[in-house]
């Protein structure tokens, strides 16, 4: 394949392969932009009812717009081929991550909360994506997450059987893993729904379980339900209760647990009946979590940084209180002529005015300081420098983790700042030592570890 053209997509490289086909990284010589293609095996599209099913549902996810969301740019087919083009997520998938044990607490629930927000923006448009699993989820290099292959996993997905009695049952499971077998990877497995295991009806609440199952595998780096052959995963799914997380790993707050246990209930009712509620309790973990791991800015420090700050305004920064407190001026001066008795309620607004101002511009001062006091929490920050809304985070090795929870400070930050341009960051690894001690003589330097003061 590598070389060929579909349609106006020249294959590049092999990105890796899945149950459905294998996965290109690919270039669309129409929009010049660099694409994921996944080109599906012959197996599924023989059907042209099916086929036809499933182009409909990828054209509905592809109206899905999220940034946690790989977007599908198209789907079409040439000759025989089916293809789906998507946006191609540079980073790695979260299995991956968590194989190379580079994401720790807070950056799996940093992952956990972005993740949750694009499946409910999908839910909310009544798409469900029915085959969550950590392989489909990814993290950019620059720590943001990423789902993939939203609504694409119709082909392989049937539905409807499953009775009462436990013959029934088992009946079901076979089928359920006949179907996995024919269709996705076995790996597919450990992340069904008991009523996916069943091969029952789904809905927007599998998704959940599903998503639960992520959690959980990010967490503690385990699967909670992993039998040793596929009839005793789907046993496992659908009768088993799951080891808390708090025992699995020791110092993890129970309201996580709590979270995990909800989204992994057997029955439907029972789980978090949609995912923004899911998202609101993930945030609440963070805050825990946060708290417990960062304190305050000493007054003292603070106080110091609000005089610093009136000492750095540059003249640009002077001239809107100026002109502010001209207008002030004449417009006193006209109420003077008039209503004097007016005077104290404008002199009492004038101050509060004052204030709020002062609040303001000191708000920037205290964000950014917020924002280094967690970073330096973190061993592997070397130097912090801020220059022009440009911060620079220079690291030792940085791991997935460290992107992930840099960036999602600073997507905070810009989030509590009311107005001006957001502030961007920049995280650099292994700097050489020439650059490094360069970037140590500009202006702006907010941290440096004590170590790196000695070296240099
Ligand atoms: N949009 C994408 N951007 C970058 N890499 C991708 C993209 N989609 C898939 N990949 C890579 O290709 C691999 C195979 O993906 P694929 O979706 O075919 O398999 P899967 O996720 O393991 O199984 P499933 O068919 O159930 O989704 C992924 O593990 C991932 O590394
Ligand atoms: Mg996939």
């Amino acid at each position: 394949m590598i070389g060929k053209t579909l349609k106006q997509y020249e294959i590049e490289a092999i990105l890796g392969k899945g149950g459905m086909g294998v996965v290109y990284r690919a270039l669309d010589t129409r929009l010049h932009r660099p694409v994921a293609l996944k080109v599906l095996s012959p197996e599924f599209t023989a059907h042209d009812d099916r086929r036809r099913r499933f182009l409909q549902e990828a054209r509905t996810a592809g109206s899905l717009s999220h940034p946690a969301i790989a977007q599908i740019y198209d789907v079409d087919e040439e000759g025989d081929v089916t293809f789906i083009a998507m946006e191609l997520v540079e980073g790695k998938t979260v299995r991956q991550l968590i194989m190379d044990r580079e994401l720790d607490l807070p950056g799996a629930i940093e992952i956990a909360i972005q993740a949750a927000e694009g499946l409910s923006k999908a839910h909310e448009k009544g798409i469900v994506h029915r085959d969550i699993k950590s392989d489909n989820l990814m993290v950019t290099r620059d720590g943001h997450a990423k789902i993939l292959d939203f609504g694409l996993a119709k082909l392989v997905d049937s539905g409807q059987s499953g009775g009462t009695t436990a013959a029934d049952l088992r009946q079901s499971m076979m089928e359920t893993i006949a179907r996995t077998q024919a269709g996705m990877v076995l790996g597919t497995m450990a992340y069904m729904s008991p009523e996916q295991a069943r091969g029952q009806e789904m809905d927007h609440r599998s998704d959940i379980f599903s998503f639960g199952i992520v959690l959980y595998e990010m967490i503690t780096g385990e699967l909670p339900f992993q039998g040793t052959s596929p009839i005793d995963t789907l046993h496992a799914i659908a009768f088993t209760e799951t080891r808390p997380v708090t025992t699995v790993k020791a110092n993890l707050p129970s309201s996580l647990h709590r979270v995990v246990a909800r989204c992994l209930r057997k029955q439907t009712q029972d789980r978090y009946q949609s995912s923004t509620e899911l998202v609101n309790d993930l945030k609440a973990v963070q805050k825990e979590i946060d708290s417990g791991i960062t304190s305050h800015i000493p007054l003292q420090e603070r106080l110091r940084e609000g005089l610093q700050s009136l000492k750095d305004l540059t003249p640009g920064e002077w001239l809107w209180p100026t002109v502010g407190i001209l207008a002030g001026l004449v417009m006193l001066y006209f109420l003077f002529q008039n209503l004097e008795s007016w005077l104290p309620t404008f002199l009492g607004l004038a101050v509060v005015g004052l204030i709020i101002y002062r609040r303001v511009r000191t708000r920037r001062h205290r964000l950014m300081n917020q924002f280094a006091a967690k970073v330096k929490k973190m061993p592997e920050v070397r130097i912090i420098i801020f220059h022009e809304d440009q911060v620079t985070v220079l690291t030792d090795k940085a791991l997935a983790r460290t992107y992930v929870r840099i960036n999602a400070l600073m997507d905070r930050i810009n989030r509590k700042k009311y107005f001006g341009d957001d502030y961007s960051v920049t995280v650099r690894d292994q700097v050489e030592p020439e650059e490094e001690r360069r970037a140590l003589a500009t202006p702006g330097v907010l941290y440096v570890r004590k170590d790196v003061l000695g070296e240099s």
